[in-house]
Protein backbone atom coordinates (compact mmCIF):
# COMPACT_ATOMS: atom_id res chain seq x y z
CA UNK A 1 0.00 0.00 0.00
CA UNK A 2 1.50 3.55 -0.86
CA UNK A 3 0.80 6.02 1.43
CA UNK A 4 2.41 9.19 2.53
CA UNK A 5 1.62 12.34 5.16
CA UNK A 6 -0.05 13.94 4.94
CA UNK A 7 -3.51 13.78 3.52
CA UNK A 8 -4.00 16.17 0.60
CA UNK A 9 -6.49 18.48 2.86
CA UNK A 10 -3.77 18.32 5.44
CA UNK A 11 -1.63 20.01 2.32
CA UNK A 12 -0.57 23.59 3.50
CA UNK A 13 -1.60 24.82 -0.49
CA UNK A 14 -4.59 23.30 -0.04
CA UNK A 15 -5.61 25.49 3.25
CA UNK A 16 -4.51 28.18 2.50
CA UNK A 17 -6.19 28.18 -1.07
CA UNK A 18 -9.58 27.20 0.71
CA UNK A 19 -9.24 29.38 3.80
CA UNK A 20 -8.22 32.55 1.79
CA UNK A 21 -11.83 31.77 -0.85
CA UNK A 22 -14.13 30.32 1.36
CA UNK A 23 -15.70 27.16 1.64
CA UNK A 24 -18.07 28.49 -0.68
CA UNK A 25 -15.54 29.22 -3.55
CA UNK A 26 -16.23 25.43 -4.59
CA UNK A 27 -19.88 25.32 -4.13
CA UNK A 28 -21.53 24.39 -7.22
CA UNK A 29 -18.80 22.39 -8.47
CA UNK A 30 -20.02 19.23 -6.26
CA UNK A 31 -23.34 19.17 -7.15
CA UNK A 32 -23.30 15.41 -8.51
CA UNK A 33 -25.56 13.04 -6.66
CA UNK A 34 -24.48 9.35 -5.83
CA UNK A 35 -25.94 6.61 -4.27
CA UNK A 36 -25.92 2.83 -3.73
CA UNK A 37 -29.17 0.79 -5.15
CA UNK A 38 -31.30 0.42 -2.16
CA UNK A 39 -32.84 -2.96 -1.31
CA UNK A 40 -34.91 -2.44 1.23
CA UNK A 41 -37.32 -4.84 3.90
CA UNK A 42 -37.85 -8.31 4.03
CA UNK A 43 -37.40 -9.16 0.21
CA UNK A 44 -34.21 -7.20 0.49
CA UNK A 45 -31.62 -10.27 1.09
CA UNK A 46 -33.74 -12.29 -1.81
CA UNK A 47 -33.17 -9.68 -4.20
CA UNK A 48 -29.87 -9.26 -3.65
CA UNK A 49 -29.37 -13.07 -4.31
CA UNK A 50 -31.57 -12.88 -7.35
CA UNK A 51 -29.40 -10.34 -8.88
CA UNK A 52 -26.11 -12.09 -8.23
CA UNK A 53 -27.87 -14.84 -9.30
CA UNK A 54 -28.72 -13.27 -12.57
CA UNK A 55 -25.61 -11.00 -13.26
CA UNK A 56 -22.29 -13.10 -12.24
CA UNK A 57 -20.99 -16.32 -14.26
CA UNK A 58 -20.95 -19.47 -12.51
CA UNK A 59 -17.25 -19.33 -12.31
CA UNK A 60 -17.45 -15.72 -10.78
CA UNK A 61 -19.49 -16.71 -7.87
CA UNK A 62 -17.00 -15.55 -5.06
CA UNK A 63 -17.69 -13.48 -2.44
CA UNK A 64 -15.86 -12.12 0.59
CA UNK A 65 -17.93 -11.27 3.61
CA UNK A 66 -16.21 -8.46 5.95
CA UNK A 67 -17.82 -8.26 9.54
CA UNK A 68 -16.95 -7.95 13.02
CA UNK A 69 -16.88 -10.52 16.08
CA UNK A 70 -20.34 -9.16 16.51
CA UNK A 71 -21.24 -9.04 13.54
CA UNK A 72 -20.24 -11.94 12.41
CA UNK A 73 -23.30 -13.65 13.82
CA UNK A 74 -25.87 -11.96 10.90
CA UNK A 75 -24.01 -13.91 7.99
CA UNK A 76 -25.66 -17.20 8.55
CA UNK A 77 -28.76 -15.35 7.09
CA UNK A 78 -26.66 -13.97 3.94
CA UNK A 79 -24.53 -17.25 3.41
CA UNK A 80 -27.41 -19.82 3.68
CA UNK A 81 -29.03 -17.23 0.36
CA UNK A 82 -25.78 -18.00 -1.27
CA UNK A 83 -24.95 -21.26 -0.88
CA UNK A 84 -28.86 -21.15 -2.70
CA UNK A 85 -27.09 -20.23 -5.83
CA UNK A 86 -23.62 -21.68 -5.53
CA UNK A 87 -21.86 -19.13 -4.28
CA UNK A 88 -18.33 -19.71 -2.89
CA UNK A 89 -17.70 -17.47 -0.01
CA UNK A 90 -15.23 -16.53 2.99
CA UNK A 91 -15.53 -14.70 5.81
CA UNK A 92 -13.56 -12.39 7.56
CA UNK A 93 -14.53 -11.40 10.95
CA UNK A 94 -11.89 -9.56 12.74
CA UNK A 95 -12.68 -5.68 12.18
CA UNK A 96 -11.50 -4.01 15.26
CA UNK A 97 -13.68 -0.42 15.35
CA UNK A 98 -11.95 2.79 13.81
CA UNK A 99 -10.09 0.87 11.49
CA UNK A 100 -6.26 0.67 11.52
CA UNK A 101 -4.23 0.70 7.90
CA UNK A 102 -2.78 -2.63 9.14
CA UNK A 103 -6.00 -4.31 8.94
CA UNK A 104 -6.55 -3.48 5.21
CA UNK A 105 -3.51 -5.21 4.44
CA UNK A 106 -4.87 -8.85 5.89
CA UNK A 107 -7.97 -8.12 3.75
CA UNK A 108 -6.22 -7.16 0.47
CA UNK A 109 -3.84 -10.28 1.08
CA UNK A 110 -7.16 -12.40 1.51
CA UNK A 111 -8.47 -10.79 -1.63
CA UNK A 112 -5.32 -11.53 -3.48
CA UNK A 113 -5.50 -15.25 -2.67
CA UNK A 114 -9.31 -15.97 -3.00
CA UNK A 115 -10.15 -13.40 -5.27
CA UNK A 116 -13.65 -12.22 -4.47
CA UNK A 117 -16.09 -10.49 -7.00
CA UNK A 118 -18.23 -9.23 -4.87
CA UNK A 119 -17.62 -7.48 -1.44
CA UNK A 120 -20.29 -7.82 1.49
CA UNK A 121 -19.73 -5.81 3.99
CA UNK A 122 -22.11 -6.79 7.37
CA UNK A 123 -21.37 -4.44 10.05
CA UNK A 124 -21.49 -0.74 11.47
CA UNK A 125 -19.43 2.22 9.73
CA UNK A 126 -15.98 0.47 10.90
CA UNK A 127 -16.99 -2.62 8.70
CA UNK A 128 -18.23 -0.87 5.71
CA UNK A 129 -15.40 1.23 5.60
CA UNK A 130 -12.45 -1.28 5.96
CA UNK A 131 -14.47 -2.84 2.92
CA UNK A 132 -14.59 0.01 0.98
CA UNK A 133 -10.68 1.18 1.20
CA UNK A 134 -10.13 -2.98 0.93
CA UNK A 135 -11.91 -2.95 -2.29
CA UNK A 136 -9.78 0.65 -3.15
CA UNK A 137 -6.42 -0.82 -2.38
CA UNK A 138 -6.95 -4.37 -3.33
CA UNK A 139 -7.49 -2.58 -6.95
CA UNK A 140 -4.94 -0.07 -6.91
CA UNK A 141 -2.46 -0.48 -4.76
CA UNK A 142 -0.13 1.82 -6.72
CA UNK A 143 -2.47 4.56 -5.88
CA UNK A 144 -1.85 6.84 -2.84
CA UNK A 145 -4.89 6.72 -0.77
CA UNK A 146 -3.91 9.76 1.14
CA UNK A 147 -3.70 12.26 -2.06
CA UNK A 148 -6.51 10.60 -3.53
CA UNK A 149 -9.21 13.79 -3.83
CA UNK A 150 -12.94 13.87 -4.50
CA UNK A 151 -12.72 14.64 -7.91
CA UNK A 152 -11.58 12.67 -10.75
CA UNK A 153 -11.46 9.27 -11.55
CA UNK A 154 -9.23 5.63 -10.21
CA UNK A 155 -10.89 2.86 -11.92
CA UNK A 156 -11.85 0.51 -9.54
CA UNK A 157 -14.03 -2.34 -10.52
CA UNK A 158 -11.61 -4.40 -12.66
CA UNK A 159 -11.24 -7.04 -10.28
CA UNK A 160 -14.68 -6.63 -7.84
CA UNK A 161 -18.02 -6.04 -9.81
CA UNK A 162 -20.34 -5.46 -6.75
CA UNK A 163 -19.41 -4.11 -3.05
CA UNK A 164 -22.76 -4.63 -1.02
CA UNK A 165 -23.14 -3.13 2.24
CA UNK A 166 -25.68 -4.10 4.68
CA UNK A 167 -25.66 -2.06 8.09
CA UNK A 168 -26.05 -3.06 11.28
CA UNK A 169 -26.56 -0.04 12.80
CA UNK A 170 -28.69 2.87 11.95
CA UNK A 171 -26.81 6.00 11.82
CA UNK A 172 -23.41 6.07 9.62
CA UNK A 173 -25.01 6.26 6.09
CA UNK A 174 -21.74 4.70 5.00
CA UNK A 175 -23.87 2.57 2.55
CA UNK A 176 -24.81 4.68 0.34
CA UNK A 177 -21.90 7.21 1.02
CA UNK A 178 -18.09 8.08 -0.85
CA UNK A 179 -16.53 8.27 2.08
CA UNK A 180 -14.75 5.80 4.19
CA UNK A 181 -12.92 7.03 7.71
CA UNK A 182 -10.06 4.86 8.60
CA UNK A 183 -7.62 5.79 11.54
CA UNK A 184 -3.56 6.70 10.91
CA UNK A 185 -1.91 4.75 14.46
CA UNK A 186 1.75 6.24 12.93
CA UNK A 187 0.63 9.25 14.27
CA UNK A 188 0.39 9.90 18.10
CA UNK A 189 -1.79 10.02 18.90
CA UNK A 190 -3.57 8.40 16.32
CA UNK A 191 -5.71 10.70 14.10
CA UNK A 192 -9.00 10.00 11.99
CA UNK A 193 -8.51 10.10 7.90
CA UNK A 194 -11.21 10.23 5.66
CA UNK A 195 -11.15 9.22 2.04
CA UNK A 196 -13.70 10.25 -0.33
CA UNK A 197 -14.11 9.67 -3.74
CA UNK A 198 -17.74 8.60 -5.42
CA UNK A 199 -16.04 4.91 -6.71
CA UNK A 200 -16.40 3.90 -2.75
CA UNK A 201 -20.08 4.52 -3.23
CA UNK A 202 -21.47 0.66 -3.02
CA UNK A 203 -23.36 -0.82 -5.38
CA UNK A 204 -26.32 -2.51 -3.43
CA UNK A 205 -27.27 -1.09 -0.17
CA UNK A 206 -29.66 -3.45 1.70
CA UNK A 207 -31.58 -2.47 4.43
CA UNK A 208 -33.43 -5.37 6.53
CA UNK A 209 -34.36 -4.69 10.26
CA UNK A 210 -33.53 -8.02 11.15
CA UNK A 211 -29.96 -6.73 11.26
CA UNK A 212 -30.89 -3.76 13.11
CA UNK A 213 -33.06 -4.56 15.36
CA UNK A 214 -31.01 -6.35 18.45
CA UNK A 215 -29.05 -3.29 18.75
CA UNK A 216 -28.55 -2.25 22.72
CA UNK A 217 -29.93 0.99 23.71
CA UNK A 218 -26.60 3.26 24.32
CA UNK A 219 -25.41 2.10 20.06
CA UNK A 220 -29.18 2.86 19.14
CA UNK A 221 -29.06 6.44 20.64
CA UNK A 222 -25.20 6.58 19.59
CA UNK A 223 -25.74 5.74 16.12
CA UNK A 224 -29.18 7.73 15.70
CA UNK A 225 -27.49 10.60 16.81
CA UNK A 226 -24.76 10.54 14.30
CA UNK A 227 -27.38 10.47 11.72
CA UNK A 228 -29.40 13.47 13.00
CA UNK A 229 -25.39 15.03 12.97
CA UNK A 230 -25.00 13.99 9.35
CA UNK A 231 -28.48 15.56 8.74
CA UNK A 232 -28.30 18.87 10.63
CA UNK A 233 -24.98 19.69 10.37
CA UNK A 234 -25.42 19.23 6.55
CA UNK A 235 -27.92 21.22 6.04
CA UNK A 236 -26.45 24.39 7.45
CA UNK A 237 -23.11 24.32 5.60
CA UNK A 238 -25.50 26.07 3.00
CA UNK A 239 -23.75 23.04 0.58
CA UNK A 240 -26.87 21.31 -0.01
CA UNK A 241 -28.51 21.09 -3.30
CA UNK A 242 -32.25 20.67 -3.80
CA UNK A 243 -31.62 16.25 -3.99
CA UNK A 244 -29.88 16.64 -0.75
CA UNK A 245 -32.14 19.18 1.39
CA UNK A 246 -35.18 16.95 0.62
CA UNK A 247 -33.05 13.96 2.06
CA UNK A 248 -31.57 15.84 5.04
CA UNK A 249 -34.85 16.87 6.14
CA UNK A 250 -37.29 14.35 5.82
CA UNK A 251 -34.04 12.45 7.63
CA UNK A 252 -34.53 15.10 10.65
CA UNK A 253 -38.34 14.43 10.50
CA UNK A 254 -38.02 10.72 10.59
CA UNK A 255 -35.04 10.85 13.31
CA UNK A 256 -37.17 13.24 16.18
CA UNK A 257 -39.93 11.07 15.55
CA UNK A 258 -38.71 7.29 15.88
CA UNK A 259 -35.09 7.71 17.66
CA UNK A 260 -36.41 8.37 21.27
CA UNK A 261 -38.88 5.04 20.51
CA UNK A 262 -36.50 2.97 18.85
CA UNK A 263 -34.09 4.21 22.07
CA UNK A 264 -37.26 3.51 24.50
CA UNK A 265 -38.25 0.40 23.17
CA UNK A 266 -35.82 -1.23 20.96
CA UNK A 267 -38.53 -3.92 19.88
CA UNK A 268 -40.31 -1.06 18.67
CA UNK A 269 -39.52 -2.32 14.49
CA UNK A 270 -41.80 0.28 13.40
CA UNK A 271 -39.06 2.81 14.72
CA UNK A 272 -36.35 0.57 13.92
CA UNK A 273 -37.71 0.42 9.93
CA UNK A 274 -38.25 3.92 10.01
CA UNK A 275 -34.43 5.12 11.49
CA UNK A 276 -33.02 2.49 9.22
CA UNK A 277 -34.25 4.76 6.12
CA UNK A 278 -33.48 8.08 8.02
CA UNK A 279 -29.78 6.80 8.22
CA UNK A 280 -29.68 5.99 5.05
CA UNK A 281 -30.74 8.92 3.83
CA UNK A 282 -29.47 11.49 6.18
CA UNK A 283 -25.74 9.68 4.33
CA UNK A 284 -27.77 10.38 0.87
CA UNK A 285 -28.04 14.28 2.51
CA UNK A 286 -24.22 14.97 4.15
CA UNK A 287 -22.48 12.33 1.16
CA UNK A 288 -23.89 14.22 -1.74
CA UNK A 289 -22.67 17.39 0.16
CA UNK A 290 -20.51 18.27 3.11
CA UNK A 291 -21.19 17.58 6.62
CA UNK A 292 -21.55 19.98 9.22
CA UNK A 293 -18.13 20.97 11.42
CA UNK A 294 -19.67 18.62 13.92
CA UNK A 295 -17.69 15.99 12.59
CA UNK A 296 -14.60 17.67 12.30
CA UNK A 297 -14.85 18.60 15.69
CA UNK A 298 -16.03 14.89 16.94
CA UNK A 299 -13.62 13.05 15.03
CA UNK A 300 -10.76 14.97 16.79
CA UNK A 301 -12.85 14.72 20.03
CA UNK A 302 -13.73 11.49 19.97
CA UNK A 303 -10.29 9.88 18.95
CA UNK A 304 -8.53 12.07 21.47
CA UNK A 305 -10.75 11.18 24.12
CA UNK A 306 -11.96 7.42 23.14
CA UNK A 307 -15.60 9.03 22.79
CA UNK A 308 -18.26 6.79 20.46
CA UNK A 309 -18.10 8.56 16.88
CA UNK A 310 -22.06 9.15 17.63
CA UNK A 311 -22.07 10.69 20.78
CA UNK A 312 -19.35 12.92 20.13
CA UNK A 313 -20.24 14.54 16.75
CA UNK A 314 -24.20 14.68 18.24
CA UNK A 315 -22.51 16.84 21.28
CA UNK A 316 -21.19 19.43 19.04
CA UNK A 317 -24.42 19.60 16.41
CA UNK A 318 -25.65 22.77 18.50
CA UNK A 319 -21.87 24.14 17.95
CA UNK A 320 -21.92 23.25 14.32
CA UNK A 321 -25.95 25.37 13.85
CA UNK A 322 -24.57 27.91 16.24
CA UNK A 323 -20.99 28.72 14.37
CA UNK A 324 -22.89 28.65 10.54
CA UNK A 325 -25.50 30.68 11.67
CA UNK A 326 -23.96 34.49 10.75
CA UNK A 327 -23.50 33.54 7.03
CA UNK A 328 -26.60 31.32 6.94
CA UNK A 329 -30.31 31.57 8.01
CA UNK A 330 -31.14 27.48 6.95
CA UNK A 331 -31.47 26.91 10.17
CA UNK A 332 -34.67 28.49 10.62
CA UNK A 333 -36.31 25.62 8.24
CA UNK A 334 -35.61 23.25 10.84
CA UNK A 335 -37.46 25.19 13.40
CA UNK A 336 -41.07 23.66 12.41
CA UNK A 337 -39.71 20.34 12.12
CA UNK A 338 -38.37 20.63 16.11
CA UNK A 339 -41.61 22.23 16.74
CA UNK A 340 -40.73 26.08 17.16
CA UNK A 341 -43.42 28.40 16.21
CA UNK A 342 -41.22 31.20 13.81
CA UNK A 343 -44.04 34.10 13.38
CA UNK A 344 -43.63 37.31 15.40
CA UNK A 345 -39.95 36.27 16.97
CA UNK A 346 -36.61 38.52 16.64
CA UNK A 347 -34.48 36.39 15.10
CA UNK A 348 -32.39 36.22 18.58
CA UNK A 349 -35.16 35.14 20.39
CA UNK A 350 -36.08 32.66 17.34
CA UNK A 351 -32.21 31.08 17.57
CA UNK A 352 -32.01 30.54 21.32
CA UNK A 353 -35.46 28.60 21.47
CA UNK A 354 -34.38 26.88 18.63
CA UNK A 355 -30.80 25.83 20.08
CA UNK A 356 -32.58 25.02 23.32
CA UNK A 357 -35.19 22.89 21.32
CA UNK A 358 -32.26 21.11 19.55
CA UNK A 359 -30.36 20.48 22.73
CA UNK A 360 -33.70 19.33 24.96
CA UNK A 361 -33.77 16.96 22.11
CA UNK A 362 -30.56 15.34 22.58
CA UNK A 363 -30.63 15.39 26.40
CA UNK A 364 -34.26 13.77 26.19
CA UNK A 365 -31.94 10.67 24.44
CA UNK A 366 -29.65 11.14 27.37
CA UNK A 367 -26.96 12.40 25.48
CA UNK A 368 -24.76 15.33 26.31
CA UNK A 369 -24.31 18.64 24.88
CA UNK A 370 -21.83 19.80 26.57
CA UNK A 371 -18.07 17.90 27.59
CA UNK A 372 -18.66 18.59 31.12
CA UNK A 373 -21.99 16.60 31.09
CA UNK A 374 -20.43 13.70 29.81
CA UNK A 375 -20.31 10.12 31.54
CA UNK A 376 -18.93 7.88 29.18
CA UNK A 377 -16.18 8.61 29.93
CA UNK A 378 -16.13 11.39 32.41
CA UNK A 379 -13.46 13.41 31.15
CA UNK A 380 -11.89 16.19 33.85
CA UNK A 381 -11.60 19.50 33.02
CA UNK A 382 -7.79 19.50 33.66
CA UNK A 383 -7.00 17.12 31.09
CA UNK A 384 -9.37 18.54 28.65
CA UNK A 385 -7.90 22.09 28.78
CA UNK A 386 -4.37 20.36 28.13
CA UNK A 387 -5.56 18.56 24.82
CA UNK A 388 -7.29 21.69 23.42
CA UNK A 389 -4.06 22.43 21.00
CA UNK A 390 -3.95 19.14 19.54
CA UNK A 391 -8.02 18.46 19.44
CA UNK A 392 -8.05 21.56 17.39
CA UNK A 393 -5.06 21.16 15.53
CA UNK A 394 -6.72 17.42 14.68
CA UNK A 395 -10.07 19.01 13.94
CA UNK A 396 -8.88 21.87 11.62
CA UNK A 397 -6.55 19.01 9.50
CA UNK A 398 -9.50 17.56 9.12
CA UNK A 399 -11.39 16.76 5.39
CA UNK A 400 -14.64 18.41 6.64
CA UNK A 401 -13.35 21.64 8.58
CA UNK A 402 -11.95 22.79 4.71
CA UNK A 403 -15.21 23.04 3.43
CA UNK A 404 -17.23 24.95 5.94
CA UNK A 405 -19.27 27.22 4.09
CA UNK A 406 -18.07 29.96 6.96
CA UNK A 407 -14.02 29.77 7.26
CA UNK A 408 -12.28 28.68 9.47
CA UNK A 409 -9.17 28.65 11.53
CA UNK A 410 -7.15 26.62 14.13
CA UNK A 411 -8.09 29.73 16.60
CA UNK A 412 -11.43 29.31 16.03
CA UNK A 413 -11.52 25.31 16.49
CA UNK A 414 -9.83 26.24 19.76
CA UNK A 415 -12.58 28.30 20.61
CA UNK A 416 -15.52 26.54 19.80
CA UNK A 417 -13.76 23.25 22.53
CA UNK A 418 -13.45 25.84 24.98
CA UNK A 419 -17.03 27.02 24.87
CA UNK A 420 -18.31 23.21 24.28
CA UNK A 421 -17.10 22.38 27.94
CA UNK A 422 -19.84 24.23 29.84
CA UNK A 423 -22.22 24.87 26.29
CA UNK A 424 -21.81 28.61 25.57
CA UNK A 425 -23.67 30.06 23.34
CA UNK A 426 -20.92 30.99 19.98
CA UNK A 427 -20.55 34.59 20.36
CA UNK A 428 -17.56 35.48 17.90
FE1 LIG B 1 -20.84 10.44 11.22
Amino acid sequence: MVREKPTWYETPAIQDMMTSLGGKAVRGVMSNYFSANILAGKVGLIGLTEYLEATLDPEDRRALIICDDFTQRYTKKVTDLLETIDMDYQIYAKVIPEVPFYQIEETVKLCEEFKPKVLIAIGGGSVMDATKITMFVYEKPEENLLLTIPIGSIGLRKKIKYLVAIPTTSGTGSEVTSAAVLTDTDRNPPKKIEIMTSEVVPDIAVLDTDFVKDMPPFLTMATGLDALAHSVGSYVTNWGTPYVDAMNITAIKEIIKYLPRAYKHGSDLEARAHMQMAATMAGLGFGNSIPGIDHSLGHSFGKVFGVHHGLSVGLFTPYSVDFQRKVTDRWMDLCPIFGVEIKGKQKEDLFKEFMQSLKDFIHSLDAPTCVKDLKNPVINKEEYVDKLDLVADYAFNDAVSLFSYRTITPEIMRKIFEYAWDGKPIDF
